[in-house]
């Protein structure tokens, strides 16, 4: 069975699941072609089925992948499906988990074009001693910047910068992601498969994970109220990081190209090619 597996012409890092899942499609009885969405040589509108594994230079380029996600869709059966990437590109979409009573790090959305006003009135409202500044679209840590109390003409000029190009979100910084660490949960074929923890990242630094490591139950059931609208996705990852009071938060809901981590739990690529040729078969 064929596959059209999403990348991009230039990878910002190694997609440490590029290996593991290429084996898992083989084992599989699937003839995968990698792809890059961005290489216009590609006739992305010949018919055929879609999974997006690296498309990670998105965050720049959102208009022209959006664009790119509903031609894909067009032309097959793509994972994760269309309407759950495009809502899932925009940051913004913690403000529905919040408004759903799921716990997201507290965060204020300051749209594109906001004036200084508006600005200033966004990083006036933190009431915390460290803060965060980033882009509302965004992956790789990529203009994600931490503020201390005193460091508030340079947080503005950063958000000042940032709304030129696209929306950005303002967000107290959570210790915990030094100690306890952000964890990630990862799901395949609608299930919890394993959870990694990950190192404290910002613009400019590498990705930094360890793991597998156990999975609390409050961080399940953060993770699974968040996962439940979408039913069995084929693949999906929670990210947490718990606030001063303990409470898990959700930082990120990935659900359009994260990594997977399928070497740290054996058999994991596998039940991800198992999702993905049930998906195929049932349609
Ligand atoms: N509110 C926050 N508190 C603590 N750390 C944060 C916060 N926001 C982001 N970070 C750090 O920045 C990294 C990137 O932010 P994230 O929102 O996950 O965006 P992306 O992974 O899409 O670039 C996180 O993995 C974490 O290390
Ligand atoms: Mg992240």
């Amino acid at each position: 069975m064929k596959v059209r597996v999403a990348t991009c012409l230039t990878l910002p890092e190694v997609d440490v699941d590029a290996e593991p899942l290429r084996q898992a499609l083989g084992r599989g009885g699937f003839d995968p072609q990698w792809l890059a969405w961005d290489d216009p040589s590609v006739d992305w509108d010949a018919p055929g089925a879609t999974i997006i594994r690296s498309t990670w230079n998105y965050s720049l380029h959102v208009d022209a992948f959006v664009e790119w996600i509903e031609r894909v869709s067009k032309a097959g059966p793509l994972f994760n499906p269309a309407e759950v990437i495009t809502t899932n590109c925009f940051k913004r979409y913690l403000l529905e988990l919040a408004q759903r009573g799921v716990p997201v790090v507290p965060t204020t959305v300051v749209e594109r074009g906001a004036s200084s006003d508006e600005v200033l009135a966004a990083l006036a409202e933190l009431e915390a001693a460290r803060f965060v500044v980033k882009p509302e679209v965004g992956g790789g840590s990529l203009g994600t910047k931490v503020f201390t109390d005193g460091e508030h003409a340079e947080a503005r000029a950063h958000l000042t910068d940032l709304v030129t190009r696209g929306a950005a979100l303002v967000q107290p910084y959570l210790a915990s992601v030094e100690d306890y660490g952000e964890r990630s949960l990862v799901y395949i074929d609608g299930e919890l498969s394993h959870a990694i923890r990950k190192a404290p990242r910002f613009a400019g630094d590498a990705e930094s994970i360890t793991g597998p490591f156990p999975i609390a139950d409050d961080e399940r059931d953060v993770a699974e109220a968040a996962l439940a609208p979408y039913g069995a996705l084929l693949y999906g990852r929670v990210d947490l990081a718990r606030d001063p009071g303990g409470i898990p938060r959700i930082m990120e809901l990935e659900l359009v190209e994260p990594s997977l981590f399928f070497a740290h739990e054996p058999g994991s690529a596998d039940r991800y090619v198992a999702g993905l040729r049930n998906r195929l078969q049932t349609r």
